[in-house]
């Protein structure tokens, strides 16, 4: 133990004996406290992100009983606070629009109220990596609380994977390969439990990358949500929290360059989401460290994939967590880890997987037989992605990854849906097609619009992928040759703005190279002709958001939020 009672913030709060203390102490047996029940204790803020239209952490309803359990039994003072949802079936346009938002409220949460650590429940897609940034830069003791997959789906004794399912059935239906009758059945069968998406959607890959970064504790990320191992995580996580601050064990001690390469490592690993790419590169500047994209592409050479799942493999989180979880997998990496990382358990990252055992090694793959043998993910660059694009060539039909074919350009959303499905559509398998204005300024929050759909008289003719080019994002569920978050964006005059149905586009993943066949001078000529989109929000929040956001391949945080000297704790007068 380093701190003492009259160490903890919430002692400026509560222990003191002045005119202001009385008013927080009378205010707390307002609520049928006990003096007991909080003096000299560790307060721990809950930030749940739980509510009525999250089904993902329909649970963290009651989990919070048992995280409040451990904080009582270690001798801490729980108070639960209620934090941004951030629903990713429900929000619109896009979860990524908030994500700095719950970023904000957990940051100044912390900071504005007698807050001497944090519990974060999270998970699905943008709640973990906003609440993990939230919680680097308020710099207490925090530890992550992943809400865990769901369960596998079922339809007619057929596994259903979330999203990436969907996807695959949808085109079946387009194609007219599936009925109504059929639809309408797998909409009961394909989200069977509370818990996140159970692919290496956004959720799983984040809460798999918080866990490998030192945030959870060993294997709290692969326990599936209503599993009963997971109120007894929560509970542990609640009893440790409260030690953390007495350790006064910072986030600073644990979101190390070092850390940071476990969590690509695993990230590459799980085979994970490419928003995962922007997630981790914003955590790691509310770290203050100068991460590029270079990193993801450096130990992406040299990490396979190793676990079997949908998108990327075939299997589920659930089977994931039953071959041994995030542990295991952890464990087959071998030297690719740093051991030596400290974790929310005080412990190195390297004590926590000791004992681990992979107990199905098609789910999780030795190096010798990996799902894929390095590259989950590519960075690429070129004259048409100067500041880098991101692909999951893994998730690709490989014909893909050597590319050259005209360009089919798309200003937006709307006006690629209003044609799409045309039989006119002048459209072949050797196009390319390109989706632009959806970055993060001109969507704004970069909508996941990259997985554009394969034209409808392709998809009758039974093609089922094509190269599809964007500075939008994708689902970690959806997969296909889909080249994503190229930056610059167009909506700032990127060169993605300048293209013109028909430029032949050149496309190198092995070289990792994307590029636009037109001529500087030409090229030159376009930009002067250039005017820039207007901005979607001429007020509010959205406007505020497209002045401050970054680009994808600085992670998408706002300027004013990047880690910089300690900001002066609040007066209590
Ligand atoms: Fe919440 Fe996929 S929708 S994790
Ligand atoms: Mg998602």
């Amino acid at each position: 133990m380093t701190k003492r009672p009259e160490d903890l913030r919430s002692h400026r709060w509560l222990g003191v004996n002045d005119l202001r203390s009385f008013g927080h102490r009378s205010r707390l047996l307002q609520m049928g406290y006990e003096r007991a029940d909080f003096t000299g204790k560790p307060v721990i803020g809950i930030f749940n992100t739980w509510s009525d239209i999250n089904p993902c952490h329909a649970h963290f309803k009651v989990r919070i009983e048992e995280v409040k359990r451990g904080i009582w039994q270690a001798g801490g003072f729980p108070l639960e606070l209620p934090a941004m949802t951030l629903s990713e079936p429900f929000q619109k346009p896009t979860t990524m629009l908030y994500r700095n938002f719950l970023a904000m409220e957990v940051e100044e949460g912390v900071r504005s109220y007698p807050i001497d650590g944090a519990v974060l429940m999270g998970g699905c897609d943008k709640t973990g990596p906003a609440l993990m940034m939230g919680a680097i830069s308020a710099a207490v003791p925090a530890i992550f609380v992943p809400a865990g997959p769901m369960l596998r789906g079922n339809w007619r004794g057929k596994v259903l994977g979330s999203g990436s399912d969907t996807w695959k059935y949808w085109d079946e239906k387009r194609a007219g390969n599936i009925s109504e009758a059929d639809w309408r059945e797998m909409e009961q069968g394909i989200a069977r439990s509370h818990g996140t998406c159970m692919t290496m959607g956004t959720a799983a890959t984040m809460m798999s990358v918080i866990e490998a970064l030192g945030f959870t504790l060993p294997g709290a990320s692969s326990i599936p949500a209503p599993d009963s191992n997971h109120p007894r995580m929560a509970s542990e996580s609640g009893r440790r929290i409260v030690e953390m601050v007495w350790e006064d064990l910072l986030p600073a001690a644990i979101a190390t360059p070092k850390a940071f390469d476990n969590a690509i490592s695993v990230h590459q690993a799980m085979g994970g989401s490419t928003n995962g790419i922007i997630h981790i590169l914003a955590m790691a500047r509310r770290a203050g460290l100068d991460m590029t994209l270079e990193r993801f592409d450096e130990i992406s050479q040299r990490v396979p994939v190793l676990a079997n799942i949908r998108p990327s493999g075939t299997l589920l989180m659930e089977d994931f967590y039953y071959a041994g979880g995030l542990p295991a997998l952890m464990k087959q990496l071998g030297e690719l880890l740093d051991p030596s990382c400290l974790t929310v358990s005080g412990r190195p990252i390297g004590e926590g997987i000791a004992a681990a055992n992979v107990y199905n090694d098609e789910v999780i793959r030795p190096l010798a037989n990996p799902v894929y043998p390095r590259g989950g993910t590519a960075i690429l660059r070129g004259n048409l992605a100067p500041e880098g694009a991101v692909m999951k060539p893994s998730a690709a039909e490989p014909r893909f990854l050597k590319h050259r074919g005209p360009a089919l350009v798309f200003d937006s959303y709307k006006a690629m849906k209003a044609v799409i499905d045309s039989e006119d559509l002048e459209v072949t398998t050797e196009h390319v097609l390109i989706l632009r204005n959806a970055g993060p300024q001109g969507g704004p929050g970069m909508p996941e619009w990259g997985m554009l759909p394969i034209p409808g008289k392709l998809v009758r003719q039974g093609v089922r992928d094509m190269l599809r080019m964007s500075d939008a994002r994708m689902s970690g569920t959806s997969y296909g040759a889909c080249v994503l978050h190229i930056s610059p964006e167009a909506h700032v005059g990127g060169p993605l703005a300048l293209v013109r149905n028909g430029d032949m586009i050149e496309i190198d993943v092995a070289a990792r190279t994307l590029n636009l066949d037109v001529p500087e001078e030409e090229l030159a000529r376009r930009r002067a002709e250039w005017v820039r989109p207007e901005d979607r929000f001429p007020r509010g929040y959205g406007a505020m958001f497209a002045r401050h956001v970054s680009q994808a391949h600085e992670g998408c945080d706002f300027d004013f939020l990047a880690a910089g000297a300690p900001l002066p704790e609040p007066e209590i007068n």
